[in-house]
């Protein structure tokens, strides 16, 4: 079966970045902690879990938009070369895997996701359901390392379930930039974005019934206490998650029950929480038809074409370089 060994983009970063990264967001007011560090083993099976939950609408809007589209995005970007950022499970992915080998173009697919383990996982089911494509996954940050991605005739890059809208909008040109620095005249671009919607629909889809989303949310302190030696007790912390009208925006936060000194034995930190302090880790835009056109634009892309669920929940664009970059 044609499954390359997992490539490591930086090997050793993970650790030197979470380091930094916890160090800052710890000692910052109010306090941070970057929404990619959710994603060890358990924090990917718990968002696989959101995935099914009757409140998380996000994934079966675009896998509908998919099911409807696949064929027509499959003709439009003609690629030889898949390239899915923030891959996961990639089982939405399968759609367009499917169209994209009916169409006949493509011989190869490059998940590139910041958790080995999903990606190990991935390659496995990928591997068995389509024999003949070759599977080359890369273990890196999206942010970082689209330089790692090796070069591979006619390409799209995906990046789905609006994983984007967990970036900041300043962190999102960068990507946007990046993207668009990778492409070639014939490659396209294909995002996911969740849209602006009824806010109280927003607000279950982020604390949900079962408390699956406020186990992914406390999540990042496991990977902290593991990682960094640290002592945070996670059922001290209550989930919360609020929309932040102004910015758009979902937050979710971790709220410390009850005054807490908490060790970071591996970097020699001690940080004290406040009771009531609340510490966020993740923030989930939501996006509207003209500003998304818009930020595209900003990076040089074009976009090709846009489709949306029948609620008009989610959108999915594909994008191309915009004639200017096409001619340079
Ligand atoms: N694309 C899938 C998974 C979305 S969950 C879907 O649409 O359902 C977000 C995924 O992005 C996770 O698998 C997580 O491990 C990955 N991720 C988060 N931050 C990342 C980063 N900075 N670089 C690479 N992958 C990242
Ligand atoms: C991966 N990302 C797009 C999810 C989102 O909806 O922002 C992560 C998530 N956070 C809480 N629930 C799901």
């Amino acid at each position: 079966m044609p499954v390359q060994n997992q490539v490591r983009a930086r090997p050793d970063s993970y650790h030197e970045e979470l380091r930094a990264d916890v160090r800052a967001g710890l000692t910052a007011t109010p306090k941070t902690l970057p929404p990619k560090y959710f994603y060890d083993e358990r924090g990917s099976l718990l968002f696989d879990e959101i995935t099914r939950l009757p409140e998380y609408y996000p994934t079966r809007a675009e896998t509908s938009i998919l099911h409807q589209h696949a064929a027509e995005i499959a003709e439009l970007s003609r690629c030889e070369s898949l390239v899915e950022l923030g891959s996961g499970t990639s089982t939405k992915t399968g759609l367009l895997l499917r169209a994209l080998l009916e169409r006949g173009t493509l011989r190869e697919f490059i998940p590139l996701d910041v958790d080995s383990a999903v990606l190990t996982d991935a390659a496995e089911t990928l591997a068995a359901q389509y024999p003949g494509l070759w599977l080359a996954p890369v273990v890196g940050d999206f942010e970082h390392d689209l330089h790692a991605v090796p070069p591979g005739g006619r390409r799209m890059i995906a990046f789905l379930g609006s994983t984007i809208g967990n970036l900041e909008p300043s962190a999102r040109a960068g990507l946007l930039g990046e993207v668009a620095s990778t492409l070639g005249a014939g490659d396209t671009f294909l995002l996911g974005t969740d849209l602006v919607k009824d806010v109280a629909r927003l607000l279950r889809a982020y604390d949900d019934a079962a408390g699956v989303t406020a186990e992914f949310n406390r999540n990042v302190l496991c990977v902290v206490n593991r990682e960094l030696g640290a002592d945070f007790k996670p059922d001290r912390f209550d989930h919360v998650a609020l929309w932040d009208p102004g910015n758009e925006w979902i937050e979710m936060r971790l709220r410390a029950v009850g005054e807490q000194l908490v060790t970071i034995r591996d970097l020699d930190l001690s940080v004290r929480f406040a009771a009531g302090e609340e510490l966020r880790t993740e923030i989930s835009a939501k996006f509207r038809r003209d500003g998304l056109r818009a930020e595209l634009a900003a990076a040089g892309l074009e976009t090709v074409r846009f489709w949306t669920d029948r609620d008009g929940d989610f959108g999915l664009t594909l994008a191309r370089l915009a004639p200017a970059r096409r001619r340079s």
